[in-house]
């Protein structure tokens, strides 16, 4: 990236409409705000993002396609205004979706791979049928890391090859964390508010630490599935990648319930919303009277000699401050374990369920070039060119291909150690010191959350002496959103740790802007 690249970069950020709404670190409120004042359209809002997208995506490629229909939506709700006919608050905001989430419009769900461009669902994800409900407009589709980075274990987070490597806009040599790295990277970049991505391990959650923004991971089918590609019925979820906590809520607000295409894991988390929703969480006291258990080793490990740990030790006075009972170097058993998906079987497992989800997916869709993951890897075979196969080989593919030798009883055994590790690691941390909810430092601890469908929310906690951003990680039991919401709200308000990429350069750019 040259300086010159760099300037241009900025001067894109400073993009303005009409006299006060400013598009650089707008929240749905302030857009909502700017749509009832007249201050700005849905349809010039759209035009806003579209260009930012145009402008910076061939630097950062984390979209991998524009929806054709979004001016026509942002008119429509642009319409719906005018007749006063809104219908909440996601009513003309653009909404920018991962690559695995299908929309049943002229764009494709491909998970960043050629094998997949072409293919067509029925019908869109549940999700998206919730956001259109909403009078969202759906902007694009984010790049990722090819097939949710199972392809291969050489690829690095955050490449695919449709879009290429997409790029950390805080650090041009940082990790962007997959999968859902094009939703983070777009959100922090300012080419949208609000974006979806989706997680089984750590792919909301890392992204969203990477890129300085709140990534919020539901209770498994708390958000349907249905119309998302899979990979395991047991750790899959949707959830929102946003700027601030109060955004996410939101979002989340507008996408969860219950699904007849995702039935028995919606139906059983459905239970947990509380009535009233979400929003009433979003208390600036939240934190008074909670109990925080704060879980070092080994998730500080990877921060040692940072800065970082000493941004964690600020964050944990300023948690005490805000009234919280903080029990601090508490340990979960058997974490050596969790933590390397081979010993534990988590790797194993995952590729077993992806080989038989993706299979039935791939047979169900209305239209599609290949029908099993064995035709996904000859298609890769056949298509070195496209899919890059110099660069990096397919074996994460080849070993989920390899799993057909696992039979039921060996991933109905793997099933019960999950759940076992979960019962005597996470749940018996949380309940013996009757926790709210287990505070990390950055997203090592997306594991423990995963293999148990327990949700997790990760908040922009600070930046290193590189500049690399890293979060702060609040995890609960099942159902535990609305005190989430409730401590990660109240810890964003008390730090406001998130700003946009390169602010450092600012003064550069402004110069360089007003030439
Ligand atoms: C979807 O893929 C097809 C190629 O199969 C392409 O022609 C089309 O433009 C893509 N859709 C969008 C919205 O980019
Ligand atoms: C961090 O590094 C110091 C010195 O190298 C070491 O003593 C300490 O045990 C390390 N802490 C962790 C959590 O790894």
């Amino acid at each position: 990236m040259t300086i010159s690249t760099l300037l241009c970069f900025f001067c894109l950020f400073s993009v303005a409409a009409g006299d006060s709404f400013s598009l650089k670190e707008a929240t749905i409120g302030d857009i909502q705000l700017a749509f009832s004042r007249n201050e700005i359209t849905s349809r010039r809002l759209t035009e806003l993002y579209l260009s930012q997208i145009e402008s910076l995506n061939p630097l950062l490629r984390c979209v991998l396609e524009v929806n054709p229909d979004a001016l026509e939506q942002a008119e429509e709700a642009d319409r719906r205004r005018l007749a006063a006919d809104l219908r909440g608050d996601l009513d003309g905001v653009p909404v920018l979706l991962k690559d695995s989430i299908e929309t049943a419009d002229k764009m494709n769900t491909t998970l960043g791979s050629y094998a997949l461009l072409g293919a067509r669902a029925e019908r869109a994800a549940h999700v998206v049928e919730r956001l259109r409900m909403a009078g969202a407009v759906i902007l694009g589709k984010a790049s990722l890391s090819e097939w949710y980075s199972l392809r291969s274990p050489e690829m690095p987070p955050g490449w695919c090859a449709r879009s290429g490597q997409g790029l950390n806009p805080y650090v041009e040599s940082g990790d962007p964390c997959g999968s859902s790295s094009g939703s983070a990277i777009a959100v922090a970049a300012n080419m949208v508010a609000v974006s979806l991505g989706t997680e089984t391990d750590s792919s909301i959650i890392c992204p969203a630490d990477h890129n300085s923004v709140v990534g919020f991971k539901p209770t498994v089918g708390l958000t349907s599935r249905a119309g998302v590609v899979p990979i395991s019925a047991r750790q899959d979820s949707v959830g929102p990648i946003c700027r601030t906590v109060a955004d996410a809520t939101l979002v989340l607000e507008s996408i969860i319930g219950l699904d007849p295409r995702d039935n028995e894991a919606t139906k059983e988390a459905s239970t947990f919303i509380p009535e009233g929703g979400y929003k009433q969480f979003l208390k600036e006291d939240g934190l008074e009277g909670k109990r925080l258990g704060i879980v070092r080793n080994p998730f500080s490990a990877s921060f040692n000699g940072s800065t970082a740990t000493r941004t964690f030790e600020d964050h944990l006075r300023t948690l005490r401050n805000r009234g919280a009972t903080v029990v601090d170097n508490l340990e979960i058993s058997n974490i050596d374990i969790i933590m390397d998906p081979m010993r534990s079987g988590e790797m194993p497992l995952l590729l077993a369920e992806f080989r038989r989800s993706i299979n039935r997916y791939l047979k169900e869709l209305a239209d599609s070039p290949v029908r099993s993951l064995a035709e996904v890897i000859t298609f890769n075979l056949n298509h070195p060119d496209m899919e890059k196969m110099d660069m990096y080989n397919q074996d994460g593919l080849i070993a989920a291909e390899m799993t057909s030798a696992l039979d039921d009883d060996e991933l109905t055994k793997a099933e019960k150690i999950m759940e076992q590790l979960s019962r005597d690691g996470f749940e018996k941390l949380m309940k013996e010191n009757e926790l709210d909810a287990m505070v990390t430092l950055g997203a090592n601890a997306a594991t423990v959350m995963a293999i148990g469908g327990y949700p997790a929310i990760t908040v922009p906690g600070g930046y290193d002496e590189k500049g690399m951003p890293f979060g702060i990680c609040f995890g609960g039991l099942k159902g535990a959103e609305p005190k989430l919401i409730e401590i990660a709200y109240s810890f964003e308000q008390a730090t406001m740790m998130q700003r946009p990429p390169f602010s450092t350069f600012s003064s550069k750019m402004d110069n360089h802007c007003h030439e």
